[in-house]
């Protein structure tokens, strides 16, 4: 409980950290041309639930893929243990200090889910270990494809990764008087960088529309900040219309028929690019079918964008657990350290095995396939390309 006096003090603190995290912004170089680098680190942390099994899996896809850049030493693949919630509780670090260390060390990170603990459970309070990483190594563009090419959907969502009502999520408080309050957050510098980012992403990909998706009518400081500062952007890309939405009737477009195929690039504040995007996952065929990937000038770590599935683990049907998520981040992984030709490659034999073929299907239990069988049945099918 605080008094308005340690209130305050804490507001005081918080613009404090917020204005050292915008110098730290402004002080990083460009991003990494992988290119140029001798040894391309990725580091695979396989996490909690069923996160070990399906990141093994993929590891295995990608090893595949890769066997020459790993012979000759392009490519090398470190396993980092330690970003369990057992091993987070006992260090009462959202990620331990050696594990942070490890994961300084690689370019490129494959992440298994892990558990974010929640009151009543039986973890200690600590940060999410997702939104942890993609703090300290300021992630700050969640990148989230969803396809439904039958219906003539193509989907990228850009969903700013480090502020909103993420960025000091876990340092909100209470007042004597019964008054909680929550902090969002939005910087000029971190809102252009999402928005170029996906302007950039726009024009690579000959993409004709973006849509900045806020609920600036009401949320005016930092909604309406970030929807200024996307359209400002937007005006430097005169090929490409720009259109705003508010959250509310985005969500109900996407599960419009008649209009949903027309969106293409998609910006959003954090809170709300978390939400959608499980929705748009859900019409995919599943938040099991999403992969994403975190995107930063110096790192980038790729993830499912589902749970760790702990009853899976419980109930001893981890083997059959669906690889596909974890595979969709690894085609995004490839494509991001410029193996294009190997991220199409899978990315083909995915839909493939997920859509056109299904020659096996995972079901989460004994009545499907089993992740590694799913695993070969990928690269079995690759090598047919
Ligand atoms: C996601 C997840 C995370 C988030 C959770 C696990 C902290 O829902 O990646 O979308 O809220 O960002
Ligand atoms: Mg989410």
């Amino acid at each position: 409980m605080e008094t308005i006096e340690s209130a305050k003090q804490k507001f005081e603190e918080l613009i404090q950290s917020q204005k050292q995290r915008v110098a730290d912004m402004r002080a990083q170089g460009d991003f990494v041309d992988y290119a140029a680098l001798d040894t391309i680190v990725i580091g695979i942390c396989g996490g909690d639930g069923i996160g070990p099994t399906i990141c093994k899996e993929s590891e295995r896809v990608l090893r595949f893929l890769l066997k020459d850049e790993v012979a000759s030493g392009k490519v090398e693949f470190r396993e980092i243990d330690g970003l369990t919630i057992e091993n987070r509780a006992a260090h009462m670090q959202a990620i331990p200090d050696d594990v942070m260390k490890e994961l300084k060390a690689c370019h490129v990170i494959l992440k298994g889910p892990t558990t974010t603990p929640r009151a009543g459970d039986e973890w200690p309070n600590i940060e999410s270990a997702n939104v942890a990483m993609r703090k300290a190594l300021d992630l700050f563009a969640n990148v989230r494809p969803v396809k439904i090419p039958e219906e003539g959907i193509d989907w990228t969502f850009f969903r700013e990764n480090t502020e909103g009502a993420y960025a000091v999520g876990s340092r909100g408080f209470e007042t004597e008087d019964g008054i909680s309050v929550d902090f969002t957050i939005t910087t000029t510098d971190g809102t252009q960088r999402i928005a170029e980012l996906a302007y950039d992403y726009a024009k690579r990909n000959h993409k004709s529309r973006v849509s900045i998706v806020t609920k600036a009518n009401i949320v005016k400081a930092t909604d309406g900040k970030f929807l200024k500062l996307c359209q400002e952007v937007g005006k430097k890309y005169p090929d490409i219309a720009t259109d705003d939405w508010y959250i509310d009737i985005m969500t109900a477009k996407l599960v419009d028929k008649k209009r949903r195929a027309d969106f293409q690039v998609m910006i959003l504040p954090n809170l709300y690019g978390d939400i959608i995007t499980d929705e748009a996952a859900e019409l995919q065929g599943g938040v099991g079918t999403a992969g994403s990937g975190n995107i930063g000038k110096r790192y980038a770590m790729f993830e499912a964008i589902h749970g760790s599935a702990p009853r899976m683990v419980q109930e001893g049907r981890a083997q059959y657990a669906d690889p596909c998520s974890m595979l969709r981040a690894s085609v995004m992984l490839l494509s991001h350290i410029g193996y294009q030709q190997e991220a199409d490659k899978l990315e083909k034999a995915l839909d493939i095995c997920m859509s056109t073929e299904k020659k096996l299907v995972i079901t989460g239990r004994d009545t499907g396939c089993t992740c590694s069988e799913f695993g070969d049945y990928v690269m079995q099918t690759v090598e047919k390309l």
